[in-house]
């Protein structure tokens, strides 16, 4: 049934995730009307959908600017002043340091805190939840987009037209499919089990009080551990949560949906238990098999795109731009992926669509394509892949040079001055 329910909107967004929220801000700020058609039925309530993200000074400077209470993003996380990676020994359980960066100056934020921050800053009327986006057509003149949607509540198809379509639609974008139908993602031939241990209430349980002996710094430090073919990020988040990351090799999953997070059963958080305790310290196998609910993420990323808007359709976020996640750049190339589409909307204006979308894509490709591919090397050294021209790396052989490469500092376009 089509409801004739005609809302005029500058530009619709689709996805309400952190690219979609983030680009609301950047385009409500600058005047121009917007619209966020989101599947998911409701704003996620407390802290259960994703986990932990880094925040480096410059991204944390736009999110504040986008807040009536730029303290608020202060407030909502901890410090990551240290990006320190280390090697266990899986036979001795040993810990030694490879390299110590003490200036790094990210933050840690929970997923669905941030996604909150910057939901409740926007204007009541710009979310449209339960809302799936199903399809779009651009008019013959090209002057305008028309978007239908399915309202999942009662299966009813909504009509939108707008000036501008921008698919914030996530890493298996439909937007994106439609234009290049032939794209696939890349398996990276890992998959993350990802939790978080709530632990308030047992700060001075035996858990607790082992793991910050085992990792000092928890509170302001980014813990990269590195075992033999795999590795695992630690780090603490605000209200006594610890956020842990174990990437495994394996075979691609099968998927599920249209959806990378995959359903675990018990049987399988108990294998991942048991590989855990083949490679890293009691201490941290214990956050692991305490943590409710700990979820497993196929990693894909993607070769860069050579194009990223046609017509009034643009790219955003993981949409435009897949990504391994171990330079802690997806936020980061999302928030400016959202700021700078803004800019240079407010340079050109609506009138001069090409001209802003052009300038859009010419600042940010180059970036987040050298970005996207420096993730994927890291995640192939940390994973003891098979790289081109160089051996798998191994952290007991590994030179200066080599222990150098895995910092976060020396990511392409990385600054933290600011
Ligand atoms: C629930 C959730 C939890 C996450 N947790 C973390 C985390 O803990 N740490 C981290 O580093 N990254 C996390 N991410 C990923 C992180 O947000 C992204 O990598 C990055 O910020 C870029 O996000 P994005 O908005 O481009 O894409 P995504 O975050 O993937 O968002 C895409 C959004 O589009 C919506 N969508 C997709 N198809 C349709 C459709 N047809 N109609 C309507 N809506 C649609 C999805 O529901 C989703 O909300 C999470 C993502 C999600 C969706
Ligand atoms: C975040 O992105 C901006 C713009 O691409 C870049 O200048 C900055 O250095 C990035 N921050 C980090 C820590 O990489």
């Amino acid at each position: 049934m089509v409801e004739n329910q005609k809302k005029k909107a500058k530009a619709i967004i689709v996805g309400g995730s952190i690219a979609g929220v983030a680009c609301a801000h950047a385009l409500t700020s600058i005047g121009c009307q917007v619209l966020v058609l989101e599947k998911t039925g409701a704003p996620p309530t407390g802290s259960p959908t994703g986990a932990g993200l880094g925040l480096d000074p410059s991204a944390q400077m736009l999110i504040a600017s986008w807040l009536a209470n730029p303290h608020l993003l202060h407030q909502a996380t901890l410090p990551l002043t240290i990006d320190q990676n280390q090697a266990t020994d899986s036979a001795t359980k040993e810990s030694w340091t490879l390299a110590r960066d003490e200036e790094y100056n990210f933050r840690a934020a929970h997923w669905a805190d941030l996604h909150g921050l910057l939901y409740n800053a926007l204007p009541p009327d710009v979310f449209f939840w339960g809302h799936q986006f199903i399809s779009f057509s651009i008019s013959e003149d090209k002057s305008y987009v028309k978007v239908k949607a399915k309202l999942l509540r009662n299966d009813n198809i909504v009509e939108i037209e707008g000036d501008l379509l921008i698919a914030a639609d996530g890493c298996l974008s439909l937007i994106r499919q439609h234009f290049l139908p032939d794209l696939k993602l890349r398996y990276s031939g890992y998959c993350a089990w990802r939790g978080v241990l709530d632990f308030s209430g047992k700060e001075d349980s035996e858990t607790i009080k082992a793991i910050r002996k085992a990792y000092p710094d928890l509170g302001k430090c980014l813990y990269f551990d590195l075992g033999s073919g795999t590795h695992t990020v630690l780090y603490e988040l605000l209200n006594k949560r610890l956020n842990w990351i174990f990437y495994v090799n394996q075979p691609e999953p099968e998927i599920k949906g249209n959806s990378v997070t995959m359903k675990v059963s018990e049987e399988m958080i108990d294998e991942m238990i048991k590989e855990a305790e083949k490679t890293w310290v009691p201490e941290l196998v214990k956050v692991m098999k305490e943590t409710k609910d700990p979820f497993l993420n196929a990693i894909y990323d993607c070769d860069p795109l050579r194009q990223i808007y046609w017509d009034n359709v643009v790219l955003i976020g993981d949409a435009a731009h897949p990504t391994t996640p171990h330079g802690l750049r997806s936020t980061n190339m999302t928030i400016f992926d959202a700021a700078v589409l803004g800019k240079c909307l407010e340079k050109w204006g609506l009138e001069n669509l090409h001209s802003a979308l052009e300038e859009y894509q010419s600042t940010r490709l180059p970036v987040t394509s050298k970005q996207v591919l420096h993730s994927r090397w890291l995640g192939q050294i940390k994973q003891g892949l098979h790289l081109p021209d160089q051996e798998p790396f191994d952290p007991k052989k590994a030179s200066p040079e080599d222990l150098k490469d895995l910092q976060q500092k020396n990511m392409p376009f990385f600054s933290i001055n600011h």
